[in-house]
């Protein structure tokens, strides 16, 4: 039985991303997108995978839609993908893109599900990048804001809470600084340029929806790892403050505060980001919600070879890929410890140091080794990390914390990136050769804890 009780109006969702689910990717017009290119070069992802076919939602999104119900989701937060609507980035629009959206999206609504929209989880198309090199250029956020404006006068009367971006320092250091995803460049020194044009994204993006969905509740999706020193050396925790800064603040700090993180900032001296005049009005525009990632924690240690920050950051990363207990602590199979207290930490940040906004916990989640033996999939690792970390969320509103609801990452198993299929996440185990879908014990368990949530509801409400 679940212990936990949430607010009335708290509402449950999973996530999911376009890219890691949909396939269907050279169907119905749809133009390459930056991870379509770079799945396909050898090398890059776990196994060479890719996601050509992934979990096939395109075709089955009635069936995963009916799943979701099954669950008694109140919420699901998919992402578009911007080159099914503009294969070519801009000019002309496929309809057909359109259509499966607008599809889904009424899929949803008939069974009671709210759908949450992410205008861009990290696939941009690929022309962009080959045209002018993607968020290196200013040109990216004027065309994210025209392909924004689309999809929300087409969807707009119906979707009522929208996501601009997701995790923009992942893709700016993942996908721009590191290479290790799409586009796959590896220019640090333009790190704050590819920050700037992220946020200056989100905020002309956020005046198109305002402007033609004046009804609807805006935000943007932002991931939060907190970093602790490794010793109490005045050095470590000097290197875990700026790795701080370079990991969580550099997107809230500008979104809330209307400033890059002071240190960070100068220390990035001649490569600093092109801040033009009227950037801090879009920039810092009052949102109705900001989306919280949290997984894990990292750890910092003092090191004078890396630039800038001078940390060396280490955690999940750097151990064996599977899961495994060290010093009595889970870690998941991606490697990362289990740390819920870490969600408790970033939810003080919110309250004490942000003004406490409305947010939602818009992606956390597990992937352990899952097997299905007799049409069962028995994942108590990840219920046990479920729980924790609700638990620290229902602490948190018990402290005075705003925030209105938990999405699991993820609904289904699906293309987690670099490490490709090995992965899984889901609440909903895929068997990728026949595209079966069973609902994991995990998924049932929230079902559970979700019909309590429900019954509670209805009985306040007689
Ligand atoms: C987040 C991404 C999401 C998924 C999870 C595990 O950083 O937003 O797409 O890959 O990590």
């Amino acid at each position: 039985m679940n212990e936990l009780d949430f607010p009335q109006d708290f509402i449950f969702g999973t996530a999911t991303a376009a890219y890691q689910i949909e396939g269907a990717v050279n169907e119905d017009g749809r133009g390459p997108s930056v991870w379509d290119t770079f799945s396909h070069k050898k090398g890059k992802i776990n196994n060479n995978h890719n996601g050509d076919v992934a979990c096939d939602h395109y075709h089955r999104y009635k069936e995963d839609v009916g799943l979701m119900q099954q669950i008694g989701l109140d919420a699901y937060r998919l992402s578009i993908s911007w080159s099914r609507i503009l294969p070519s980035g801009t000019g002309e629009i496929n309809q057909a893109g359109l259509k499966f959206y607008s599809d889904l999206v009424d899929e949803l609504l008939a069974a009671g599900i709210t759908p949450y929209v992410t205008l861009f989880h990290w696939d941009m198309p690929q022309v962009l990048d080959d045209k002018y090199g993607g968020f290196l250029n200013r040109q990216s956020a004027l065309d994210f804001a025209n392909y924004a404006e689309i999809v929300v006068k087409a969807l707009g009367d119906r979707v009522k809470n929208w996501i601009t971006l997701n995790e923009p320092w992942e893709h700016g250091c993942f996908g721009y600084v590191m290479g290790k995803h799409a586009p796959g460049k590896v220019k640090p020194w333009r790190y704050l340029t590819v920050m700037h044009h992220q946020l200056l994204a989100h905020g002309m993006a956020v005046e198109k929806i305002r402007q033609h969905a004046p009804d609807a509740q805006v935000g943007i999706t932002l991931s939060f790892t907190p970093v602790h020193p490794k010793s109490d050396s005045d050095k470590d925790k000097q290197a875990a403050h700026m790795a701080n800064e370079f990991i969580n603040f550099v997107t809230l700090d500008p979104l809330l505060k209307g400033h890059y993180p002071k240190r960070l900032w100068d220390k990035f001296g001649w490569f600093k980001a092109p801040i033009e005049s009227g950037d801090w009005a879009l920039i810092r525009q009052p949102l109705d919600f900001i989306g919280i990632n949290n997984y894990s924690r990292e750890f910092a240690h003092h090191n004078r070879w890396v630039p800038v920050i001078n940390a060396w950051i280490a955690g999940g990363g750097d151990v064996p890929e599977h899961d495994f207990v060290k010093d009595g602590v889970q870690h998941t199979s991606m490697g990362w410890e289990v740390y819920p207290e870490g969600l408790a930490e970033i939810l003080t940040w919110f309250r004490e140091d942000y003004g406490n906004p409305k947010v939602y916990i818009t992606e956390n989640g597990a992937a352990f080794n899952d097997q299905l033996i007799d049409g069962v999939v028995d994942d108590p690792k990840r219920i046990d990390y479920l729980n924790q970390y609700m638990a620290k969320a229902q602490q948190a509103i018990a402290l005075g914390s705003n925030l209105n609801g938990y999405f699991v990452w993820s609904f289904l198993d699906n293309f987690e990136w670099a490490a490709g299929y090995d992965k899984q996440f889901g609440i909903v185990h895929v068997d990728y050769k026949t595209q079966q879908r069973t609902i994991k014990n995990s998924g049932l368990w929230l079902k559970e804890l979700i019909t309590a949530h429900q019954q509670r509801r209805e009985n306040s409400d007689e």
